[in-house]
């Protein structure tokens, strides 16, 4: 076996009918939608690649672990399960469990920030850049600038910029930083990891600097395989080993289950400081609920622990970036523009190459997206203009992001490559007709978070 295959490590035992509904009626549902993929239904949709976020398919071990739990409203079982999954591989000193990862963000957040503080990170994720902004701060992003450079090919392209750092808390002084974070992988720009030498610097500087240093963990999996895959040093250690090196140089970190716990819903905040744990946990109290099931019901704690230990499986890392790499290698041979190297948990696709001739106010990820629900039934993401698009407080102008991308996020051992071939085929039909998509223009959208309720129209 290759790295470009290696079978799942699974068999099937649980199937889901889908159906592809006629190009007609995609066409009329994608309008009733108003070309927000958000807003259609998960039963005219052929394949879904929304997101990988709570749509992982959990095993045999994860469901008899649910039925075994005991339900209780303080000290069930399955939290101790948890807390000792956490403590053997992310290695934290305290943690609280919370409903997903957004709880988490806005537990800190709301606990740590004094209004006009700056958090900077690699690149902050949507929610991530919602919650420090709800709670009065600044979110700011130091990624390499390379990482805007959608063909280029880098290891570790979702690094900071580590002068870039040095720089901003020398101008910003780190009393105005209550904490710095990194996302593994960056989630925002093509799903790339972060070298365990950058999480090393990025940690002696928040040292230095007596800043507390978190990980947002969401796919600390993924991110290590690269690390055991590209660093020099870790080819012959364990996702776990390098897990836990990885997480020895950070203060805490959040972590949305719905990803590399493999759960469809759960997450958790964990830090080694312990007056900080008691604050954390008597705001989880009030909004979220008692710290021995955090938002949750006591099973999904027990799926959590156990999904945890089944991402860190290298066999299922293998399976996992060999699918990734097959998509992508498909949608290369067909000529379609994508985010190099390919992602961990998702195959980015440069909108702004593919549909160069669309004026960047007018949507061309987002129109993609819509373009290719009606080709072929394929439900993708946007990780773009909606979704990182800001306006000018005293212009009212759009300012658009640096990246305009279609994301298609691969769901954690719920399609197969002939699914992924399907996926292709679309993108490839479409890029040979791209002269004649056209854009879309934006008729509503909320403040905070607009992409999810965001309405468009088709540009006559
Ligand atoms: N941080 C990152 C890097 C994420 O990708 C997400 C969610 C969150 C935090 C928030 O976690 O959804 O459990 O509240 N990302 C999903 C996605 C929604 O589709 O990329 P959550």
């Amino acid at each position: 076996m290759t790295d470009d295959f290696f079978p799942e490590p699974f068999k099937i035992k649980m199937v889901e009918r889908i159906k592809l509904k006629p190009k007609k009626e995609r066409e009329r549902l994608i309008k009733e939608a108003g070309y927000n993929v958000f807003m259609l239904k998960i039963e005219d949709i052929f394949i879904d690649l929304l997101t990988d976020s709570g749509t992982s398919a959990m095993s045999d071990n994860q469901w008899s672990g649910m039925f075994k739990t005991k339900q209780a409203y303080a000290g069930s079982d399955s939290y101790y399960s948890l807390e000792a999954a956490m403590k053997d591989v992310f290695g934290f000193k305290h943690f609280v469990p919370v409903h997903q990862g957004r709880a988490a963000e806005n537990i800190l957040f709301s606990t740590i920030i004094t209004k006009g503080d700056y958090v900077p990170n690699n690149m902050h994720f949507d929610t991530t850049e919602a919650n420090i902004t709800r709670n009065g701060g600044i979110p700011v992003n130091l990624i390499i600038e390379d990482a805007y450079d959608t063909a280029k090919i880098l290891l570790f392209k979702g690094n900071m910029d580590i002068q870039k750092l040095e720089k901003f808390i020398e101008e910003k002084t780190p009393d105005k930083i209550p904490l710095i974070m990194v996302t593994i992988t960056n989630n925002g720009g093509g799903g790339q990891p972060v070298s365990m030498e950058n999480i090393r610097q990025i940690s002696n500087i928040a040292k230095k600097h007596n800043i507390p240093f978190f990980i947002d963990a969401c796919r600390f999996a993924e991110n290590c395989y690269f690390i055991q895959q590209r660093e020099e040093g870790y080819k012959n250690k364990t996702i776990k080993q390098i897990a836990k090196e990885l997480f020895s140089y950070a203060d805490g970190c959040t972590f949305s289950g719905k990803k590399e716990a493999l759960v469809n819903i759960g997450g958790m905040l964990c830090t080694n400081d312990e007056k900080l744990h008691t604050k954390l946990k008597n705001l989880l109290i009030i909004i979220e609920g008692f710290p021995t099931y955090g938002g949750m019901a006591c099973r999904d704690l027990e799926a959590m622990a156990r999904g945890i230990y089944e991402a860190i499986d290298d066999d299922y890392q293998k399976y996992r970036h060999a699918q990734m790499k097959f998509l992508a290698d498909l949608l290369r041979k067909g000529g379609v523009p994508i985010v190099e190297p390919t992602g961990g948990h998702a195959v980015y696709v440069d909108a702004r190459k593919f549909l160069p001739h669309i004026p960047i106010e007018n949507f061309a990820a987002q129109a993609l997206l819509a373009q290719l629900f009606i080709e072929s039934g394929v439900r993708g993401a946007e990780l773009g203009c909606s979704c990182f698009g800001k306006t000018d407080p005293k212009t009212g102008k759009f300012i658009p992001p640096r990246l305009d991308l279609l994301r298609l996020t691969i769901p954690r051992r719920v399609y197969t490559n002939n699914h992924m071939k399907h996926v292709a085929n679309g993108l490839i039909e479409l890029y040979k007709k791209r002269k004649e998509i056209k854009g879309l223009k934006r008729t509503y959208a909320p403040k905070l978070l607009g992409h999810f309720t965001a309405k468009f129209e088709p540009i006559k």
